[in-house]
Formats: C-alpha cells, structure tokens, sequence
C-alpha cells in the first residue's frame, strides 16, 4: 500500500538537486589554513577588537560588528550553499528584513506579496510605512496583478514562496522577468520555508535571497538569526555598510551553532519531505479534514511550478479542519507531541487572518 502511494505522490520529478552541496556545507569557510591551529572545526572568536600593526592597518578585521572570524566561516558556507557570491549574516530573519528595506528612501515603494510572515507584514504596514516607504500588498503568485502594480516609484518587490501560512508558491524566475523589465528594482526573496537545500532564488534571477535561519537553516531551534545572500558586487558593499551601520549581527557563538546546524542540513531537509508527503497524504484522506495545502502533493495549485524550481518540499503542512473553530481547538488540545506545531496550526487552521494572534 505504502509503495503505491509513493508511485502516485512520489518525491521525483523535481529540479536535480544542486551538485555538491553536503560537501560544501562540510568544507566552505571552514579550511583549517585559516587558523595557525589548524583546527578543523572553526573556532568560536569572542573578541570585540583586533589588534592593528599601525593605525587602519589590520589583517582583516577591526571590530566585531564589522567583521568577525567565525560569522565569516558561516557567511562563506551559506554563500556557497546559494551558489552566491556573497553572504551576510544578521542577528535575525526580522534584522535581515530591516536591512535590505533600508536599500530604499522615504517614497520609494515596496511591492510585498499578499500573503507573508506575520512579523515582516507588520514591519512593512507598521514601522517601515511610518519611516516614509509606501508599502503595497499585491499577490505575486499571479504574474500579472504584479506586472500592473509596478510604478517608477517601486523599487523592491518582496515575495516569500512557499508562504506563512498558506503555502502558496510564486513563481521566482516568472516575476524576475517581470521586475528585471525596471532599472534599479530589485527582488528579494524570503527563502526560509525552502532551505538552500530546495531552492536557489539566486539562480532564478532574484537579487536578494533572504532566511530567517532560525528556522531550518540553523534547525535547532536554539539560534534566532538572518542571512542575505546576494550575487551583485554593488549591492553586496551596500548590504554590508549597512550591517555594520545599522549593527543587528549574530554573535559569535550562534554563528558557530548555525555554521555546524548547515552540516545536516541536506540529511534533515531529506526527511522533512519523506516525513511530510506522508502526514499530507495521510490527512488528505482523512474524512475530517477539508483541505491541505502541501506543494508536494499533486492536488497544489502550483505543483508544477514547485517542480520545476524546487528540489523538494520541506515540511510545512497547512490543513483546514471541517466544522467550527470549536473543532479546530479540540483537536488542538488533543495533541500530544508538538507545542510548535499548535501554533503553525493555529496560524493556519484557524484563522485566515493575523489580527487577534499573538505574533513574534
Ligand atoms: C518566513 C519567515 N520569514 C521571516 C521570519 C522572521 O525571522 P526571525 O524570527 O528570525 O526574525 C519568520 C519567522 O517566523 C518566517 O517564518
């Protein structure tokens, strides 16, 4: 029974997965040369300051918040597992947000996809708009409301795909025509839900490739942290002024935690799919359940699109439970293994909308 099912919902067909990258989650930014040690398992560099031979004359690093040994190890990793050029590191998803909207003055517009992480929609509604950005919310999933929406004035489009809560998928390299068609308008995308290990925005022709590593990047749930990956030189020396100017970097011991979290991060991803193919299918079938939304399982809207950008699927499941919220709570309250998964469930079995939730 179990081999049928995965003939007919099965975890190929996908984009190849990207050559190498368990070894150069291993190896990249790690090489032992670096060190007069040697060491293999680079070392956790708590100095703030480093010591000059002369006035501005140092061998690479002046002060932590503009540069540090081991956040340099993970930003060379993360690069790497991008195929990018470069990597920035940032003390959170929400810090990394901040930084790149900060690429943009009072009445330049942001274009961010209708359905998005609860804390970036209250960044851009609340914080950002009261900063002078004019901030649109368009759905992006449907290439041309994008197209229409485009004035001389936006100047960054904002997409997360697959999306918090719904998990709609967008199609990345569809609105990478639309927004390159612009001088100056650049796309960034929220990367979070994929991993490095599906998705590649980067090679897509997105800009800005943005995680909140807390999540599966790091995949322990014991770092909050942020990274940017870019591939344009200009962009990356503005990226990297700014996160010195600004100052929301990770210390270095969470480095060092998300640094070794990326060893395992094909292996975890692996089994994020194999384990969450099985929880949608089982709930599809189930009698009680109305609707899941799983971009692995053919029923997807955009199951062709995830295909033919994505590697595989990780393990985010949304379902809508049938009955009253009353229903949704009981279940809620019967369950017995995951406090994560009741808020991920509240998020999307219960309310369509954010207002009355407690967000981060
Ligand atoms: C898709 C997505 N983007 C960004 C963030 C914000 O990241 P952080 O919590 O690391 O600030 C989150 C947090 O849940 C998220 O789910």
């Amino acid at each position: 029974m179990q081999d049928q099912e995965q003939r007919q919902c099965p975890t190929q067909g996908y984009l190849e997965a990207f050559k190498h990258f368990a070894t150069e989650a291993i190896h990249t930014g790690q090489e032992p040369e670096q060190w007069n040690s040697m060491a293999v398992v680079p070392p956790i560099s708590l100095s703030t300051t480093f010591k000059q031979h002369g006035p501005g004359e140092h061998a690479g690093y002046e002060y932590s918040r503009s540069g540090n040994p081991t956040r340099n190890c993970l930003e060379k990793a993360v690069a790497a597992l991008d195929g990018a050029k470069y990597c920035l590191a940032y003390a959170s998803g929400l810090a990394a947000t901040l930084n790149i909207a900060h690429l943009l003055k009072a009445g330049d517009q942001i274009i961010c996809t209708s359905d998005v992480y609860g804390g970036t929609n209250r960044y851009f509604r609340r914080i950002a708009a009261e900063m002078g950005l004019k901030v649109i919310f368009v759905d992006c999933s449907d290439l041309k409301c994008l197209e229409a929406a485009i004035t001389p004035e936006t100047k960054l489009v904002w997409i997360e795909t697959p999306t918090n809560p719904t998990l709609t998928v967008i199609d990345i390299q569809g609105c990478a025509e639309i927004v390159h068609k612009h001088q100056d308008l650049i796309l960034a995308v929220d990367n979070t839900f994929m991993s490095a290990y599906f998705q590649r925005p980067l090679a897509l022709g997105a800009d800005i490739c943005m995680y909140s590593a807390t999540k599966y990047m790091n995949g322990h749930s014991d770092v909050v942290m942020g990274l940017v990956s870019v591939n344009c030189e200009k962009l990356y020396e503005r990226l990297k002024f700014l996160q010195n100017a600004l100052g929301a970097i990770p210390s270095p011991f969470d480095c060092y935690l998300c640094n070794r979290g990326l060893k395992t991060l094909a292996l975890r991803m692996k089994q994020h799919f194999h384990n969450a193919l099985a929880v949608a299918m089982f709930l599809e079938r189930d009698p009680r359940v109305d609707k899941v939304l799983f971009p692995g399982l053919p029923s997807h809207a955009q199951y062709e699109i995830t295909q033919r950008q994505c590697t595989g699927v990780p393990g985010m499941v949304t379902f809508y439970i049938k009955g009253s919220l009353e229903h949704a709570k009981t279940f809620l309250k019967s369950l017995k293994v995951s406090v994560l998964l009741l808020r991920c469930l509240l998020y999307s079995g219960i309310s369509s909308t954010y207002d009355g939730l407690n967000l981060h």
